[in-house]
């Protein structure tokens, strides 16, 4: 990525705070973009968003509405309308069989990882479209393709994830703004905290290149994905998957 990519342009992180998110902000802004880092764990999006620059936090439930509404006036107010969108926020979800899931776990899963990414697109790409150029990354995941056992919610949350951004890239496919979504495997982020050992080895065992992802490596792809530099991608989904998801 170049220096320059980014100049002018504002990105919207969601999930900011940490990890796949705070990689990906990380690289725009240091191919010049401006960030604002969307995310529930507020201070800790301040913290992050003092290591970027020119960057801000904004405390943010992708869940809600009204709490999306507030953030884009927030981030229009102290920053600029949002270019660019990457849509990280997300949870695991515990790891049990679909016989024992809990159905209170399950809704909360795809309402984070589901409507949260339908909820935070729907927020920034009305402005994008009047505007004419927009980019946005979803996060999904590898599991969104092969299905992980022990983890149903959020396998289907992530499958959505992807169906749903093939839908958005068609109905904008003509308006200058590209949606597109990374599926990653397993990368080593605080998220393994809410995993069981035995389902992250799983994971990993699945993997021919028989490493974890990099968060960098993530935010290579989605940096790219987010650039003017691509032009002719929509409602696509990205694999990094180190070999395990060849399609
Ligand atoms: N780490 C992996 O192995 C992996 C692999 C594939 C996909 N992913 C996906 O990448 C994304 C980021 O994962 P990560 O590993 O960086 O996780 P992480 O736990 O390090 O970061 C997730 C961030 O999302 C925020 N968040 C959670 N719920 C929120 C809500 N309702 N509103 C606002 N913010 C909320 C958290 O506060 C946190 O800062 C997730 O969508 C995850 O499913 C992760």
């Amino acid at each position: 990525m170049q220096a320059e990519t980014f100049k002018g342009r504002t990105a919207v992180v969601t999930g900011g705070a940490r990890g796949i998110g705070l990689a990906c902000a990380a690289k725009i802004a240091a191919g010049g973009g401006r960030i604002a880092l969307w995310d529930r764990d507020v201070d800790r999006a301040r913290q992050s968003a003092a290591s970027l620059g020119d960057a801000i936090a904004v405390e943010v439930d992708v869940t809600s509405e009204q709490s999306l509404a507030d953030a884009v006036a927030t981030t229009e107010k102290q920053l600029a309308p949002a270019d660019i969108l990457v849509a990280s926020a997300g949870i695991t979800g515990p790891n049990t069989t679909v016989i024992q899931y809990p159905v209170e776990a399950w809704k909360q899963v795809i309402e984070i990882n589901l409507t949260g990414v339908f909820l935070s697109n729907r927020a920034i790409a009305p402005g994008m479209v009047s505007r004419g150029w927009g980019r946005i990354v979803n996060i999904a995941s590898v599991a969104g393709k092969e299905g992980n056992p022990n983890a149903s919610a959020y396998s289907a949350s992530k499958a959505g994830v992807i169906g749903f951004t093939k839908s958005l890239g068609k109905e904008l496919a003509t308006t200058g703004v590209l949606v597109n979504c990374v599926a990653p495997a397993v990368v080593k982020t605080e998220l393994f905290g809410q995993m069981t050992e035995q389902h992250i080895s799983y994971m990993l065992s699945k993997i021919p290149m028989n490493r974890f992802g990099e968060v960098d490596e993530v935010a290579e792809m989605v940096a790219w994905l987010a650039s003017p530099l691509c032009t002719f991608a929509t409602g696509a989904t990205f694999d990094l998957s180190g070999g395990r998801a060849t399609y």
